[in-house]
């Protein structure tokens, strides 16, 4: 428990299910108050209602006209906004050479002018009030290059170097953070891999097995907590040694590997 997450108003995009849902529930637990911003009505109402004292807010966070209104539902419900979590974000798996314009821009549209816009939204009241934490959800795809997912990678390593640079201007009173997660069993995973493809992703991980959201919902908490107040502009890798090295030394005999 974070005592200085006590009644920080949380604002979560892409709260509904997954890593989003589980950073909500791991904020309710810490007695923040919480508002969740999601594209799915459904998802939302569920999770609303699965937990109470969760505000649900629909918005498309590519659209900056929903954006601003959702900001301003934030500000009539909490009253502003201590913590962005720009969580939102879309995949698809594609050969590049498949890739068309209209798919690239779509997972551009929503992970990285989502981020930009809910971002700018938080931080503008953010400098008024002299404080904030503003923490992007990432991915390892934006440190490294995966096959099939340019577009996603692109866009991931995009919302690094946004943060980063939000941190320069924005600092000393607000801090920014990328987390950069590697294989998080969510629906958005399972959608893209059979469970022989997780099974094969999971004995190439040196943890040998997936991240549960819970776990990424613990790291935002940390983060966004006083306990953590000298970290910004940083990238925060959170993948079972996913990158500690190149996949090829995994791939060689791993008796050898653990001797
Ligand atoms: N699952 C992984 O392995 C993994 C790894 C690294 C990073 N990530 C990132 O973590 C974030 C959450 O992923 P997840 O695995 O929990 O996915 P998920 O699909 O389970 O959840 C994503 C949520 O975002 C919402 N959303 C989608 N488009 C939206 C839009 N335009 N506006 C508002 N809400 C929208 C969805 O309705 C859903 O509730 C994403 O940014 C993803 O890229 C996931």
């Amino acid at each position: 428990m974070y005592p200085s997450l006590r009644d920080r108003r949380v604002v979560i995009t892409g709260g509904a299910r997954g890593i989003g849902l589980a950073t909500a529930r791991r904020f309710l637990e810490e007695e923040s108050r919480i508002a969740i911003i999601d594209i799915n009505r459904e998802l939302l109402g569920e999770a609303v209602k699965r937990n109470p004292g969760l505000h649900g807010i629909i918005a498309d966070v590519g659209d900056p006209a929903q954006v601003e209104r959702a900001f301003r539902e934030v500000d009539s419900l909490l009253g502003g906004v201590d913590v962005l979590i720009a969580n939102a974000g879309i995949s698809s798996r594609r050969p590049f050479l498949e890739l068309s314009y209209e798919e690239w821009r779509k997972i551009m549209r929503v992970n990285l002018d989502g981020a930009f816009l809910c971002a700018r939204e938080a931080a503008r009241r953010m400098v008024r009030q002299g404080s904030g934490v503003i923490m992007f959800t990432a991915s390892t795809n934006g440190l490294e290059g995966h096959p099939f997912y340019a577009h996603y990678n692109a866009s991931k390593a995009g919302v690094i170097l946004l943060a980063k640079t939000l941190a320069l201007e924005l600092a000393p009173q607000i801090r920014v953070i990328a987390v950069s997660p590697g294989y998080v069993l969510t629906e958005m995973q399972k959608a893209e891999y059979t469970p022989e493809m997780l099974g094969k992703v999971n004995s190439l991980i040196p943890l040998n097995r997936h991240a549960k959201p819970e776990e990424i919902a613990d790291l935002f908490a940390f983060l966004a907590s006083d306990q953590a107040k000298y970290i910004t502009g940083a990238v925060i890798t959170i993948d079972g040694g996913e990158t500690a090295g190149p996949y090829i030394y995994r791939l060689i005999d791993r008796v050898e590997i653990r001797r």
